[in-house]
């Protein structure tokens, strides 16, 4: 049975890969600072499996716990979800975003590479991209960084591609996330988001649940369709079923492989809105504010070259992502307090 160390394992997408891998005969050991999690999540998880999983409460930037960490568990392979990913907070704190995700990620190649562990699939995200000129967007396009939180992502990226070209015992999947929302069908695990939600869906749900009073869709003025900014929404179980086929694949194959994981559809703020009221019947009230500063107008993947390889595509439409983010949010509306 193969070893996974899930970094970031109690947050969103780390969860709900956690579940997809127990339940698919992996064992999974579980290493989070839980800054921006909560226990909770883990018993959540242990609830749904009905079994224990290994819990380590270290921070990346502790090496000696990690080391020991590694000297204990045989691990075949690392899932790296831990990192900050607030980009406003990554603007106002450039120091400790750097700190946190390209130290910490530092801190853990040196303690896998001294433990002959060289597996590694890596978060990444369509921030690499920048602020792209046309969408669907491919793996081979050009990057940049628009904030520190877009910098310490393709920092990294730069990182271990540099790391795989000096040895190529690295094997490496960097998975470039696009819009990750929607919760586990069973409503026990989801999103938690900290204060007053920054990104839409979770915005969407809080207005459902009566926590805030109305969405302000932010820019009505693009050059879209119904003038909406449009992104890839991608069902967080979707997404969490790719870090399988990503982690099938560097057991089989040599390489450094980069994929966007997305469902290659674009969806504007109003079509969300429209399926969560499809979805819920529940109505989202709102009004037209200005553009967000930073923000694209639009942005999808192209995901051909996940489809062709990993032999990954997405199952789950924009009403399933509505659907059990709502129901995650209904049946725990201060998320696990
Ligand atoms: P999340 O905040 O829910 O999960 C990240 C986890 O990492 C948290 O549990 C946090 O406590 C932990 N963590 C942070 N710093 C740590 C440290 N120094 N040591 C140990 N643990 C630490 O976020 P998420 O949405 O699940 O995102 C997971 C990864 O995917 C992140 O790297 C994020 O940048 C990336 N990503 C997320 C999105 C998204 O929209 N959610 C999009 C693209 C990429
Ligand atoms: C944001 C981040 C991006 C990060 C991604 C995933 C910014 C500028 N970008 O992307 O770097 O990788 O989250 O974590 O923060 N919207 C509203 N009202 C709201 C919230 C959002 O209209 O209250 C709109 C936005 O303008 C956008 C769309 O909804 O058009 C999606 O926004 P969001 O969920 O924040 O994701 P991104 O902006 O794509």
């Amino acid at each position: 049975m193969k070893q996974i160390l899930v970094t970031g394992g109690a947050g969103f997408i780390g969860s709900h890969t956690t579940l997809e891998l127990i339940q698919n005969g992996f064992k999974v050991v579980v290493m989070d600072n839980l800054s921006n999690s909560k226990i909770e999540s883990l018993d959540r998880l242990e609830k749904l499996i009905g079994g224990k999983i290994p819990f380590y409460q270290i921070d990346l930037l502790d090496k000696e716990s990690m080391i020991q960490l590694f000297k204990n568990h045989d691990f075949d392979a690392v899932i790296h979800f831990a990192g900050l990913k607030a980009v406003g907070e990554s603007v106002q704190k450039p120091l400790y975003y750097y700190q946190n995700n390209v130290t910490g990620t530092l801190n853990l190649l040196e303690v896998m590479n001294n433990s002959g562990v060289n597996n590694l699939v890596f978060s990444s995200s369509a921030t690499v991209y920048g602020d792209p000129e046309e969408s669907p967007l491919k793996e081979d396009g050009p990057l940049s960084s628009v904030n520190p939180y877009g910098a310490t992502k393709l920092t990294i990226e730069n990182i271990l591609r540099d790391l795989h070209y000096s040895d190529s015992k690295w094997r490496i999947s960097l998975l470039r996330y696009f819009n990750p929302v929607g919760a586990h069908e069973s409503g026990e695990i989801g999103e938690d988001p900290n204060g007053i939600p920054n990104n839409l869906m979770p915005y969407v749900t809080q207005v459902a649940v009566g926590k805030l009073q109305k969405l302000n869709i932010y820019g009505n003025d693009y050059e879209t369709p119904d003038g909406t900014g449009i992104r890839d929404y991608i069902h967080v179980v979707d997404l969490a079923k790719g870090h399988l086929k990503a982690l099938e694949q560097l057991f089989s194959e040599e390489g450094l492989f980069t994929y966007n994981l997305g469902t290659g559809q674009g969806s504007s703020v109003l079509d969300m809105v429209h399926a969560f009221q499809e979805a819920t019947g529940i109505n989202i009230p709102y009004t037209f504010a200005p553009r967000r500063p930073g923000d694209a107008a639009i942005c999808y993947a192209d995901v051909s070259k996940a489809e062709r390889e990993l032999g990954w595509k997405t199952e789950r439409t924009l009403i399933d992502m509505c659907r059990d983010s709502w129901n995650w949010q209904s049946k725990n509306p201060n998320g696990f307090e």
